[in-house]
């Protein structure tokens, strides 16, 4: 399959199904592709807040694809007129031979910047399966405990995981997540959008591979792995 890092949180999965994961591309400055250009069957959003909303409703819109969230932001996104598919943090449904398990994320989920902000649920993160991978998601988060539960009960291939610090883990807590998740791959996300989220992936990725037996692959906005 291929993996195109968007930007920030958002990714483009493609192999048997198109997945995009927070498709954040208008008013990202560090984005390359054009929301236009995105078509996805499903598009994973982990929260409310505009850098991970970003273009869903217009790539859903587009795509006639299906939004997948918790029931307040897939309510939200129906009400947008876009087709969409409400979870919880547990629960995991099967989309057309693709499961997607929702995972607790510690964060907020406001959507808007003026009082009083629009609430829509928890935030969460994904564990899914596409053409034999399964691949987690962290969303924005702060380090928790139960990552070595989401470790011990999937055999993570790759995982995204934020290290931008501020609003999420940074890059010590990541390191610590990667040691719980025991994933193959992790590619950092959540950085370097702006100077508030400055880090080097290029120094967390050699202490997670000097400290743990997984990988970094670190990827530019706009470019794309095999995987
Ligand atoms: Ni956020
Ligand atoms: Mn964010």
């Amino acid at each position: 399959m291929k993996i195109t890092f968007l930007g920030h949180a958002g990714f483009l999965i493609e192999g048997s199904k198109k997945i995009a994961i927070d498709p954040f591309l208008t008013g990202n400055p560090a984005a390359k592709n054009n929301p236009k250009d995105i078509k996805a069957d499903l598009i994973l959003v982990s929260h409310g807040h505009g850098d991970h909303l970003g273009d869903t409703i217009e790539i859903a819109k587009q795509s006639k694809g299906t939004v997948v969230s918790v029931n307040e932001l897939a309510i939200f996104c129906s009400n947008k007129g876009a087709n969409s598919h409400g979870m919880h943090i547990g629960g995991s449904h099967v989309f057309d031979g693709i499961k997607i398990k929702l995972t607790p994320a510690w964060h907020g989920s406001g959507f808007g910047d003026e009082c009083p902000l629009e609430y829509l649920g928890t935030p969460c993160g994904f564990v899914f399966n596409l053409d034999g991978k399964t691949i987690y998601h962290s969303g924005d988060t702060g380090l928790f405990g139960d990552m070595e539960l989401i470790g011990r009960l999937n055999k993570i291939d790759l995982a995204m995981l934020p290290i931008g610090d501020n609003y999420t883990m940074g890059p010590e807590d990541a390191l610590e997540a990667v040691k719980m998740l025991k994933s193959g791959l992790v590619i950092p996300m959540h950085y370097n959008t702006w100077p508030l989220l400055k880090q080097d992936p290029l120094k967390f990725k050699t202490e997670v591979e000097s400290n743990t037996g997984s990988k970094v692959t670190v990827i530019a906005p706009g470019e794309s792995l095999e995987f």
